[in-house]
């Protein structure tokens, strides 16, 4: 199958790019591919919104880029900063144009919230289901486009390039380029390659390498996984950003459901198993100090009082307000006997967010040519160490913006494609056991949460990178030996994160924003991004 313009993903950012390009390009063929049903991102579950400057008497682009900047630590490239921030209201009023509706007041002024790290009241929402709402809006966009098809349940393997044409393809060859891609289709079963001119990876992000995680199951880092093994560059992966606040529901392993910060924005207020209001005690900004920094209070906290949660406290709020901005949360915590007007909820961190990726420039182009990346999977420079909530909606529009702008500036001049082989797949059977990949996949999870979680030192990393390894040369020769599916090709993604994430936190012998090293509790002078 050849087409125009490839886009791995469904999600915020590569809807948004599909749209501008069909609306750049009527003639030609846009086609996204997604591995699950197109609305199953990480985008669908978005709760608190979208922070984007639009209050002019009130807030200002430099509020919000000093915000980021802070958030940051001292590692977002301000020059990105700069352009996400002041680029923010162009993309929202496409998206609001697209159909995406956000809450209003009585007088017809948008309601804005307030989460962690902000100065301001700036987050744009759709009550507390702001994700689903974005993603809605997309795919019926999406969906009326005559030039856009979504192939879903196909399932992305690798991406192409030199080396399936029998080159020698290492880190430091010049000019690899991209031919699109190989993907399994669950519908078919079949292993298809899909060629194109110009590739869009937006594939999201890893929160299920760890063990509670408020992702949903798609969130396996393949698209970082894909480049890291065509020899692209991927950059600043130790940067896990652990929400504090996922809802703490014994047993239940996997996706937690996510109390969105702006209900501690609105006012509530952690607690401690005795009642104390401990953030006081942590940061002057108390609960609504950066999310890196709750996040480790917290797990302090149930570290020195061996809880495996605290507790949000909503009990003195507006209820009335309450249930209209959070009906979701109201009615979730209500499902498992919480009425949150008479009891505080349950809450522990839970991995969230990714603010390493695929290295680009500020157009969205990777290292490998004709390939850009966008959304969670990148790193683009705007998060640093720490990205600030709310951030990353906007980041992936501006940057969805930003690689359509690139690719279709350049498109009449890529020459045609080279022939390209088939998959090839002989010597390989059926998996004889499942357990081989399901038990693979909980040590993995259990390593990273153990030993590479909020609080890391030497020795829990140095414990991490030998199970890594072993994992890591069990789930090859099971790959070499068995027929691929989705499970396994997940499985030896996550593998790859996990020893990308291992490995940025090893060379890092600082602590900065999300990375806490105990054996070096200090910033260093030298501000660098560690690149794999
Ligand atoms: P996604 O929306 O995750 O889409 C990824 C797509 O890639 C999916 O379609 C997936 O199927 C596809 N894919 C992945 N691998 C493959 C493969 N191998 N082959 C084919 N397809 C593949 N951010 C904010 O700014 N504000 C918020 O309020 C907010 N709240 C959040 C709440 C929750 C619970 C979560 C989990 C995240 C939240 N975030 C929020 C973060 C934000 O939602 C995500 O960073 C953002 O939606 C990512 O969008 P994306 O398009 O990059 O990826
Ligand atoms: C939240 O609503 O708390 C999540 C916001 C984000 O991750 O940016």
């Amino acid at each position: 199958m050849q087409t125009d313009f490839l886009v791995i993903g469904s999600g915020i950012a590569g809807l948004t790019y599909a749209l501008k390009t069909t609306q750049h390009f009527p003639d030609k063929k846009v086609t996204i591919i997604t591995k699950a049903s197109p609305d199953e991102t990480n985008t669908k579950y978005a709760q608190g919104g979208v922070a984007v400057v639009n209050d002019l008497e009130n807030d200002s682009f430099e509020k919000h880029i000093g915000d980021t900047l802070i958030a940051g630590d001292g590692l977002c490239n301000p020059g990105v900063v700069e352009i996400v921030v002041k680029e923010g209201p162009a993309r929202i009023q496409e998206l609001i144009d697209w159909g995406a509706k956000f809450d209003k007041d009585a007088e017809g002024d948008y309601r804005l919230g307030k989460e962690g790290g902000h100065s301001e009241f700036r987050i744009l929402h759709h009550k507390d289901i702001t994700g689903k709402e974005i993603e809605r809006a997309l795919l019926d966009a999406v969906k009326a486009a005559p030039n856009i098809e979504i192939i879903n349940h196909c399932m992305v393997i690798d991406i192409i390039t030199q080396h399936h044409l029998g080159y020698l393809v290492t880190k430091s060859t010049p000019d690899i380029e991209c031919y699109g891609v190989y993907a399994l289709n669950s519908k078919t079963n079949r292993i298809d390659k899909i060629l194109s001119k110009v590739t869009l990876l937006a594939t999201g992000g890893n929160g299920q390498v760890y063990r509670t995680t408020t992702n949903p199951v798609i969130a396996t880092g393949d698209g970082v996984a894909m480049v890291y093994r065509a020899k692209g560059r991927i950059e600043n992966m130790e940067f896990i950003q652990f929400h504090p606040t996922a809802l703490y529901e014994p047993g239940v392993r996997g996706q937690a459901f996510l109390i969105t910060e702006a209900v501690r924005g609105d006012g509530g207020i952690l607690r401690n198993k005795d009642g104390e209001a401990f953030m006081e005690r942590y940061d002057s900004r108390k609960d609504l100090a950066p999310r890196d920094i709750v996040a480790r209070a917290i797990d302090s906290e149930m570290k020195r009082n061996g809880t495996e949660h605290v507790l949000l406290d909503c009990r003195h709020m507006d209820m009335e307000k309450f249930v209209e901005h959070f009906p979701n949360i109201y009615q979730k915590c209500l499902s498992i006997g919480i009425d949150v007007s008479k009891d505080m909820i349950p809450v522990a961190p839970a991995a969230h967010y990714s603010c390493g990726g695929i290295k680009t420039d500020e157009w969205g182009r990777s290292s490998i040519r004709h390939l850009y990346a966008c959304g969670e999977c990148s790193s683009t420079g705007l998060h640093g160490a720490n990205r600030l909530a709310s951030n990353s909606l906007l980041e992936a529009m501006v940057f969805a913006h930003r690689c359509y702008v690139d690719a279709a500036s350049k498109f009449d001049e890529i020459k045609e494609l080279p022939d390209i082989p088939d998959w090839k797949a002989e010597g390989t059977s059926e998996p004889k056991e499942m357990i081989l990949i399901t038990q693979s996949l909980k040590e993995l999870q259990q390593v990273m949460s153990d030993y590479v979680g909020i609080v890391r030192n030497n020795v829990r990393l140095q414990r991490a990178t030998r199970r890594i390894d072993l994992l890591f040369e069990e789930t090859e020769n099971l790959y070499k030996s068995v027929t691929v599916s989705p499970q396994l090709l997940e499985l030896r993604n996550m593998i790859t994160v996990g020893y990308l994430i291992i490995k940025g936190a090893s060379f890092r012998k600082e602590s900065r924003g999300l990375h806490y090293n105990t054996d070096y509790p200090f910033k260093s002078d030298i501000v660098q991004n560690i690149v794999l």
